[in-house]
């Protein structure tokens, strides 16, 4: 799909990954649609990019809702006149034992991961449905193809994502709305401080941090070839397929990698 001139809702825009790839969308000069809780930043990363003759309406809306979903899906066509993509970024994560976790933690990541994706997607489907060139792009994990030790309740939300995109890519692909699944390695955001830095980060190959401009320039690449799914950085894809192929040595490589000697938890 080419960007110039269509119009992308981006949930989870006010930071990180989504602010990068806001910037990104609109200095390719897609129109964005920018949907997160928190007004302030979505209002001034709109102005910003306003400012930088880009254009972009902010949002404020919750995914565990679904009355803010339809609400962003129709101030969107109604701003921009349709929806050509849907970028369904928004995401949480807690890093806990199998005891550890709350049940308000795990219920909150399956409500925002899973289900907010599942209520923005069905709001925005008729929208995007007859639009040429249409695209979903879900942003899962490197955790939604492989579990390490403390990641079992998000890499659960994000399997899940790995899941219901591959069958509706399935599902609407004959129906003119291409579906990829972004699977980003840890990336330097707020979210990796919030979800425990020395947990999420492992060593070596597993140590791998990226920027957010680098995912943000894959969610482009994604939208405009719409691929079946893109592994950042792409090597990843080697470990995914070791997983399914060797799982008893990848447990000893995966704990290895993550429970390394001399490591305090
Ligand atoms: N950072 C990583 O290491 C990493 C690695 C792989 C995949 N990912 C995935 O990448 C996505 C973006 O993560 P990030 O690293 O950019 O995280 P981030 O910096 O914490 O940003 C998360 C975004 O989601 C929004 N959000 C959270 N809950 C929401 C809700 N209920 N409704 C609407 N918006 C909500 C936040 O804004 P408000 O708080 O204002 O709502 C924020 O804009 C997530 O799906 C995450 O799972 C992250």
């Amino acid at each position: 799909m080419e960007l110039k001139g269509r119009t992308v809702l981006l949930t989870g825009a006010s930071g990180g990954i989504g602010r990068a790839a806001a910037l990104r969308l609109a200095a390719a000069g897609a129109r964005v649609a920018l949907f997160a809780r928190t007004e302030g930043p979505l209002a001034a990363l709109a102005s910003e990019i306003a400012a930088r003759g880009g254009e972009a309406v902010a949002i404020a809306g919750d995914v565990t809702r679904s009355g803010d979903c339809a609400g962003a899906v129709a101030e969107t066509t109604r701003r921009f006149g349709g929806l050509d993509a849907l970028v369904n970024n928004a995401g949480i994560g807690y890093l806990r034992g199998l005891t550890e976790a709350t049940d308000e933690e795990i219920d909150r990541m399956v409500d925002v991961n899973l289900l907010g994706t599942v209520r923005m997607t069905r709001a925005a489907l008729p929208a995007l449905l007859g639009r040429p060139g249409a695209a979903i792009v879900n942003v899962g994990s490197m955790a939604g193809r492989l579990a390490p030790v403390n990641y079992a309740y998000y890499s659960a939300t994000k399997f899940a994502i790995s899941g219901l995109t591959e069958s509706w890519r399935r599902e609407l692909g004959p129906r003119g709305v291409r579906v990829t699944l972004l699977l980003p390695a840890a990336v330097e955001t707020p979210f990796l401080e919030r979800a425990d830095r020395a947990r999420a980060l492992g060593i070596g190959p597993a140590g791998t941090v990226l920027r957010p401009e680098q995912v943000a320039d894959a969610l482009l690449r994604a939208l405009r070839r719409n691929p079946p799914d893109l592994y950042v950085p792409s090597w990843n894809r080697v470990f995914a397929w070791f997983d399914v192929i060797f799982p008893g040595i990848s447990d000893r490589v995966m704990n290895a990698l993550f429970r390394y000697p001399g490591r305090k938890r």
